[in-house]
């Protein structure tokens, strides 16, 4: 296949302009950063893991009727997407305190909150990504109050629906971030779910032990990375050969 240019290359994956007009290429990578890029590796065969992973629940959030930007998988590192104009939010869900909400607040990690909460945070690294209002939003104009609601109510929908799917194969959800996009059709926009769903940017917890099987174990030093990845697409039932 002839090369195709390049339009942006992010920490864990690089964009490429697709085959046909308005479509783009995701390639995933092995890299893997954290803390806004202050800790590096490569976790080898992660791309490989995460293309499938992504792929599979797209598809299942698809069956109920999200949008997605997501078409069809292309090989073992690559899909094709819908080109979007990413809204620059990282839509945060979260069930049992982790990460950073567990330090802001002083919760003990691990405790179930008394209900799921939606947070956004500013899409900036220069910044490291800001917790922001939707106050904050409105006013910078990052999105207007309907595209707000949509994002809301698109994640809580994504998140009862993966909550369930994970709990049946022993896993919880503790949490998670998604991207949004805006997919323009003629004069239509329409708000789609974009980026990736994979254990990058979600927490998952053995149900039974509450071993993490998510970049945790890269970020914490805990090893056996891609063996917790692997772990997830085994339970999912999309585990490769190559993975
Ligand atoms: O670090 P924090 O607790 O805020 O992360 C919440 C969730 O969002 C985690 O699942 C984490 O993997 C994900 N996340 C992400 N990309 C970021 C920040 C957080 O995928 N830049």
């Amino acid at each position: 296949m002839a090369r195709r240019r390049q339009l942006y290359e992010g920490k864990a994956k690089i964009l490429f302009e697709g085959p046909e007009p308005g479509t783009i290429v995701q390639y995933f990578k092995d890299d893997a950063t954290a803390g806004n890029g202050a800790k590096s590796g490569v976790i080898t065969g992660k791309g490989v893991l995460n293309n499938r992973i992504s792929e599979h629940l797209m598809l299942r959030l698809q069956e109920i009727g999200i949008p997605t930007h997501f078409i069809r998988r292309i090989n073992m590192r690559e899909q094709l997407v819908k080109e979007v104009e990413i809204i620059p939010l990282e839509v945060v869900v979260r069930n049992i305190a982790a990460g950073s909400i567990a330090k802001r607040f002083g919760i003990e990690e691990g405790k179930r909150l008394p209900r799921s909460i939606v947070e956004f945070y500013y899409k900036n690294d220069a910044l490291n990504d800001p917790l922001v209002s939707e106050d904050h939003i409105i006013a910078f104009g990052w999105a207007c109050p309907h595209d707000l609601e949509e994002m809301t109510g698109l994640a809580m929908r994504v998140n009862d629906f993966l909550c369930g799917l994970f709990a049946g194969i022993g896993i919880q959800l503790v949490d998670f971030k998604l991207e949004f996009g805006r997919a323009w059709e003629g004069e239509d926009m329409r708000i789609v779910l974009a980026d990736e769903i994979s254990p990058d940017n979600c927490r998952l917890w053995d149900t039974q032990t509450n071993e993490k099987l998510d970049k945790d174990r890269f970020r914490r030093d805990m090893g056996s990375v891609k063996e917790a990845y692997q772990e997830v697409a085994r339970r999912l039932g999309i585990l490769l050969e190559e993975g």
